[in-house]
């Protein structure tokens, strides 16, 4: 587990994809006003956003989804490929994607403040989507049973720390004018509304049939035959695809289907405590 893991600034990290170096390029990055950040703690919609925030910039165009991989069109900050994406070099207005919590932003982020996304899912089904997955990541460590991987995601024991404390750390930032909150349940329920609240935000005036293509191209099950989003060309070796799919069932309310009564009476009592002071992060990096 250890070689596995880093821990930065509290938080557990997959190791391979965040070296020092990458840490530190993060650290001295300089954000613009204009950019746009999507900020999720992973399995929250991060890959959807992905498609959809781009889409909107372009105005509907399929090209700014169909070229480049999610990962190099909206490049997580803290990852090390961010290192050799010349990010410096991209027009306006760039977009990225974090899983950091607001505390661990860089001095650039305080300063620049451009827009972000912030995208909450139920954590109940954050955690069933996680258990899956850390079954196929070959970089992530192995999950254990599944009530020994509710201790630990209950526990922030896992990538990107405790759930609790990075939705609190979001939903407790300065400047909340420049955030767009929305969540996982919102989109499903209707994607439409949902990508014309995100355009508004974005300053992005579109016509009513653009948005209605661009939330069509957005549904799970077209997203699901673009190659640039559906991590077919990641190799096996790293994710296996086989036992489950990067993008597996999205639904809400999956957790019905993988929690035990116990598990989810258990789920809610430490939400309880953990929300019932949403001022109080456990993040030691506060
Ligand atoms: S990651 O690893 O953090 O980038 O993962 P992330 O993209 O945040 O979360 C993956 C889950 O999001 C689901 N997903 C979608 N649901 C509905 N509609 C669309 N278009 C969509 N795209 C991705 C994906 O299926 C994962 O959830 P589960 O519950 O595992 O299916």
């Amino acid at each position: 587990e250890a070689e596995l893991y880093a821990v930065y600034k509290g938080v557990y990290m997959p190791a391979l994809l965040h070296p020092p170096h990458s840490l530190k390029y993060y650290e001295d990055f300089s954000f613009r006003q204009d950019d746009i950040l999507v900020a999720t703690y992973p399995k929250s919609g991060t890959t959807w956003m992905q498609e959809i925030a781009p889409l909107i910039m372009s105005g509907g165009d399929p090209a700014s989804v169909d070229t480049l991989p999610n990962w190099d069109r909206v490049p997580w900050l803290e990852e090390q490929r961010s290192c050799v994406l010349n990010l410096e070099q991209r027009p306006s207005p760039r977009m990225f994607a974090t899983h950091f919590h607001y505390n661990m932003m860089p001095p650039s982020f305080f300063e620049a403040k451009p827009k972000v996304i912030y995208v909450m899912r139920n954590p109940k089904d954050v955690f069933t989507s996680s258990f899956h997955y850390y079954g196929i990541a070959s970089y992530l460590v192995n999950p254990g049973s599944q009530s020994e991987f509710l201790h630990k995601f209950l526990d922030g024991k896992v990538m990107f720390g405790s759930w609790f404390d990075h939705v609190k750390s979001w939903l407790n930032a300065e400047d909340k004018e420049r955030i767009l909150y929305i969540s996982y349940e919102e989109m499903k329920m209707d994607l439409r509304d949902s990508v014309s609240r995100i355009a508004q935000f974005l300053e992005k005036s579109l016509d009513a049939e653009v948005i209605e293509k661009i939330a069509d191209r957005c549904l799970f099950k077209n997203m699901k035959q673009n190659k640039m989003s559906n991590y077919s060309t990641v190799p096996r070796e790293f994710l296996d695809q086989t036992k489950s799919e990067f993008l597996r069932k999205g639904i809400v309310g999956d957790w019905k289907n993988q929690l035990t009564v116990a598990e989810a009476e258990h789920f809610d009592a430490v939400y309880k405590d953990q929300m019932k002071d949403p001022d109080n992060c456990n993040n030691p990096a506060v």
